[in-house]
């Protein structure tokens, strides 16, 4: 068992770091497909008006959120720890010539190098608050959001952490759901800070959030060779879609889900 505290930044970024040139291979699946809809939609929902907008990608990786906002003609921060991920950012910015759109910047979400107030909306997806030290993280965030401004951000999911821990060490499974340890293995064996929806609400509103809404990602109920997928029938897919846009929102089972996605405002 890892220790129950935020893992080492060198370690999360060596681990980054190594997987950024096969990391985009893994947006060709079903399961990535499935995730890359419901992103665009839940973001679409939330985009502010004017095109002038700042917006902060943090974590943001090899840009999968970036691309499309700078298509759209957003003025976007991407800010990750990972040399590695910003750099296959960097070469599919210019490639598509949106590199002016765009400001890169290596830093920790934990310490941001940048103002006060100074988006309009930031997005923080598929992980990095649970693998930052995430109370610091919710801080600087918040921090640098405008009032007003919208918050899109998931975390893992405790619950389901503790059922997949309970068939390799059920005494991990109990101090889960006790709230004795705060961190365990996501779905794909990474290492980071789980909360129940309670806590991550918790977090945010202790930081000028008013949450909107907690939403639940489940993807863990498809057969595997279904979830890794690279070609399969449209019928499936939007099925698929619609049981977890019920599943989704549902209040009796979001906190089963695999991680948790907080929409929020500042206020
Ligand atoms: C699973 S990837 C997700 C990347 C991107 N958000 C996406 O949706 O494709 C997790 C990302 O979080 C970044 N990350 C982890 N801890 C971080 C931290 N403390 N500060 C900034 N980025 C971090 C990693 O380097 C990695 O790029």
């Amino acid at each position: 068992m890892l220790e129950d505290k935020p893992r080492k930044l060198k370690d999360v970024k060596r681990q980054y770091d190594e997987l950024s040139t096969t990391y985009d291979e893994f947006g060709e699946t079903f399961e990535s497909k499935q995730e890359q809809y419901f992103r665009r939609e839940l973001i679409r929902k939330h985009l502010p008006k004017q095109k002038d907008a700042r917006i902060l990608d943090a974590g943001g990786g090899t840009g999968r959120t970036t691309l499309p906002l700078a298509r759209m003609g957003y003025q976007v921060a991407l800010c990750d720890l990972s040399t590695g991920m910003l750099d296959v950012a960097r070469e599919k910015l210019r490639r598509e010539g949106l590199l002016e759109k765009v400001e890169i910047r290596e830093a920790d979400i934990a310490s941001l190098p940048y103002e006060d107030e100074l988006s309009d909306l930031i997005i923080c997806l598929a992980a990095p608050l649970s693998l930052a030290d995430s109370s610091k993280a919710a801080r600087e965030l918040t921090r640098v959001l405008k009032n007003g401004g919208k918050i899109i951000v998931d975390a893992f999911g405790r619950y389901r952490a503790a059922m997949r821990e309970f068939s390799r060490n059920p005494e991990v499974a109990l101090k889960l759901v006790r709230f004795e340890l705060n961190y365990a293995y996501d779905r794909h064996g990474d290492w980071g800070r789980v909360f129940s929806p309670e806590e991550l609400k918790e977090l945010f509103e202790r930081n000028s959030i008013k949450v909107i809404g907690i939403h639940g990602r489940f993807m863990e109920f498809i057969p595997k060779e279904i979830q890794e997928a690279k070609e399969w029938s449209e019928e499936l897919f939007s099925k698929v879609f619609e049981i977890k846009r019920c599943l989704r929102s549902e209040p009796s089972v979001i906190g089963m889900a695999e991680d948790l996605i907080l929409v929020g405002e500042k206020i």
